[in-house]
């Protein structure tokens, strides 16, 4: 088969698209009112030991295995922590590794000096504190049932738009998150027994924020200096 229509080839299996058509205006109402809700995430590094139940950590998984992935090889493995013994051992590796980057001279003081206004140091106390840490593992390549190697395209472009649908559907919840990557983060895979194709992408402390938590004063790019418009 060879046309101008989609699809252009005989293969595959196709069904009819039926998603959401809406007028404008309702566009916009719904347009605004996503944008009022995303600007008000902020990364939170004060956590509530209040627990929150596991349902809505799977419910926020489900919904970013909805991203799109290169090749649909959806290339995203998620692991909810919640024991606290398997907590303090990832704070502890963390820390380690962190202390090395802040105390010993392994960050430079290029990035020191970008990452000051945002009070961070080697410790990580919310590591223990915090009812969930979610660690998300890219798989760098896929293991067929014959155990050979199955090439992944776009890996980290994938996992990183998984990344953001998380957050999105977390913060949406009610939920605080970090985005956080202790530098290396290799230990990462040994102590959650992950297999040897998948490496640690992010890792997302989530919980309630401690009340009275604060956050830097930080300032987001407007529209001008993030949008280049080309139209006719
Ligand atoms: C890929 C990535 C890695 C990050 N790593 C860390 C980290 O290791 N520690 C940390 O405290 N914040 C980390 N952050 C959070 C950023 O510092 C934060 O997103 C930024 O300062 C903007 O603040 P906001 O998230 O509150 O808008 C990371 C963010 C991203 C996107």
């Amino acid at each position: 088969m060879s046309s101008d229509r989609y699809p252009y080839t005989d293969e595959g299996v196709f069904v009819v698209y039926e998603g959401p058509r809406r007028p404008e205006d309702e566009m916009r109402d719904r347009a605004t009112a996503f944008y009022d809700l995303m600007a008000q995430r902020r990364s939170i590094r004060t956590f509530s030991a209040q627990p929150v139940p596991l349902d809505l950590i799977e419910t926020a998984v489900r919904t970013a295995g909805t991203a799109p992935s290169g090749a649909h090889q959806q290339p995203w493995t998620f692991v909810a922590v919640g024991d606290s013994a398997t907590k303090r051992r990832i704070r502890l590796a963390a820390e380690k590794e962190e202390r090395t980057n802040y105390l010993d001279g392994r960050m430079p003081d290029e990035w020191k000096n970008e990452i000051a206004r945002l009070g961070t140091s080697w410790q990580k106390p919310y590591l223990e504190r915090a009812p969930w840490i979610v660690v998300l593992f890219e798989q760098r390549y896929g293991v067929g049932s014959d155990g050979a190697r199955i090439k992944h395209y776009y890996v980290k472009e994938s996992v990183g738009i998984a990344a953001g649908i998380f957050i999105a559907a977390l913060h949406n919840m009610g939920l605080a998150i970090l985005t956080h990557t202790p530098s290396p983060m290799a230990f990462l895979t040994s102590l959650l027994k992950r297999p040897p194709n998948e490496r640690p992408f992010i890792l997302f402390p989530v919980g309630y924020p401690e009340p009275g938590s604060v956050v830097p004063e930080l300032q987001r790019k407007p529209l001008d200096e993030i949008l280049v418009r080309c139209q006719g």
